[in-house]
């Protein structure tokens, strides 16, 4: 089909810069250009060298005072948890009891599953987001719903029904029978349709027995491709609270290697109380962490401690957690996020930020051959941030000399108002005003 050309400054992730430094860890463009053809990206450089090569009459649209981005990727994140976002008073356990559980509940009804869909995915690309790690309900309409908003806007995104068969309302369990059969089905309904995952998704430990939590490492291990997502060491009492229900296991993470639930496509929410052992084992194994500082912060949980994960070889991406987390932007949450490692003596650059929010995470979903950053034959997922999107916006870039100082400002003050438009599979899916 007809090529498309977008011109702005433009800045993507080309690798860690744990890994290589900042310097070669990304390529930008002050005046640059992308070229996307059939929904990939078909070229990038600078605007003056690609220009002249475009074919005659090939439409080139022009975004002064922005950067194009790769899109955000959320590696964690409930959609039906909208409604609770900012509720009052509580820690993790509390907080399920009061808040989320009876917010889930509403969910067996699936009038209401698509019109929160809707609300999510465009709250979503509104941030900028365009890949999702998506929890459901336990209700497997929940993630119909879900699938079919994301299909409808072409979108690369990964959910799964929640798997939980105790120490939950029974409006809200399953059986580990129920749970299997009506996770299988969601799989052969959407895992691989367009460009959708499904994931493997109990709860966390002390939601599932160890029958359930044995169904669904025989599922993780049955199709192809598949993602196992649950939360893991978020907070205090509830590591406490694993040990008394699986006191044959060594530790939490245990409980989930035991059942086969680690290993590559395997993401793990917050980690805030990880012990070195399991940050060795999450390492080896090829197992990710989602990295979630407005939650962290919000619910009381702790602070991550991204040098030390990191240093066993752990996958990190980030993740908001809405309705724990307090934001859909992942600005905000690279702004919470370098607060969490300042408290802990640790720094947060610019480029190793942007590169959390999009090739690191696109990386702990083993997607980063498709998206996370917009090399030729990526798909063409992007945002274009506003560098004039608030006065102080604009006034505070406008002091910045260098391009580090001018992101990093931009990640401090900014949210979805710094989203000017967002691609996705090189159609707009969202434009500001
Ligand atoms: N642990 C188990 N369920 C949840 C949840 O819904 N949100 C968060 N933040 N942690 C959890
Ligand atoms: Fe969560």
């Amino acid at each position: 089909s007809q090529a498309k050309a977008y011109r702005a400054a433009l800045l993507h992730c080309l690798a860690d810069p744990r890994d290589v430094g900042i310097e070669q860890s990304h390529e930008y463009f002050e005046d640059g250009l992308l070229v996307v053809e059939d929904g990939r990206v078909a070229r990038v450089g600078h605007a003056a060298e690609l220009l002249p090569t475009l074919a005659a009459g090939t439409e080139v649209i022009e975004y002064p005072d922005a950067l194009i981005t790769p899109g955000f990727i959320d590696t964690h994140i409930h959609y039906p948890q909208v409604g609770v976002i900012g509720s009052y008073g509580t820690q993790l356990l509390d907080w399920l009891e009061t808040y989320t559980f009876p917010n889930e509940g509403r969910f067996s009804d699936m009038a209401h599953a698509r019109e929160q869909a809707e609300l999510f995915l465009g709250e979503l690309l509104r941030n900028g987001t365009t890949t999702a790690l998506v929890f459901g309900t336990v209700h497997k309409q929940s993630v119909d719903a879900f699938f079919e908003a994301c299909e409808k806007r072409n979108l690369r995104m990964i959910a799964g029904k929640v798997l939980m068969d105790r120490n939950a309302p029974e409006f809200l369990t399953d059986t580990a029978e129920s749970g299997y059969a009506d996770s299988r089905e969601l799989i052969e309904r959407w895992h691989g349709k367009g460009r959708l995952h499904y994931a493997v998704t109990p709860r966390f430990a002390p939601t599932s027995t160890p029958e359930q939590l044995t169904l669904a490492g025989k599922l993780f291990a049955e199709f192809p491709d598949l993602y196992m997502h649950t939360h893991i060491s978020e907070n205090k009492q509830e590591v406490e609270w694993v040990k008394e229900l699986f006191p044959e296991r060594k530790g939490y993470l245990d409980v989930y290697d035991h059942h086969g639930l680690i290993g590559p496509r395997s993401v793990f929410a917050h980690g805030v109380h990880l012990c070195d052992e399991e940050c060795r084992r999450l390492g080896e194994t090829g197992s990710a962490v989602s990295f979630c500082p407005t939650s962290n912060l919000f619910l009381g949980s702790g602070l991550f401690d991204l040098a030390k994960v990191e240093g066993f070889g752990v996958r990190v991406g980030l993740g908001t957690d809405v309705g724990g987390g307090t934001s859909f932007s992942q600005l905000a949450s690279l702004n919470e996020a370098y607060k969490v490692l300042q408290l802990q003596g640790q720094k947060l650059d610019a480029f190793k930020a942007l590169y959390l929010a999009t090739l690191g995470g696109a990386r702990a979903l083993y997607l980063d051959d498709r998206i996370g950053n917009l090399q030729p034959g990526k798909e063409a997922d992007f945002v274009v941030l506003d560098y004039k999107a608030t006065p102080l916006i604009d006034y505070r870039l406008s002091q910045a000399t260098t391009l580090q100082e001018k992101l990093f400002a931009l990640m401090i003050l900014g949210d979805d108002r710094a989203v000017k438009e967002t691609y996705a599979a090189g159609v707009s899916v969202h434009r500001k005003g």
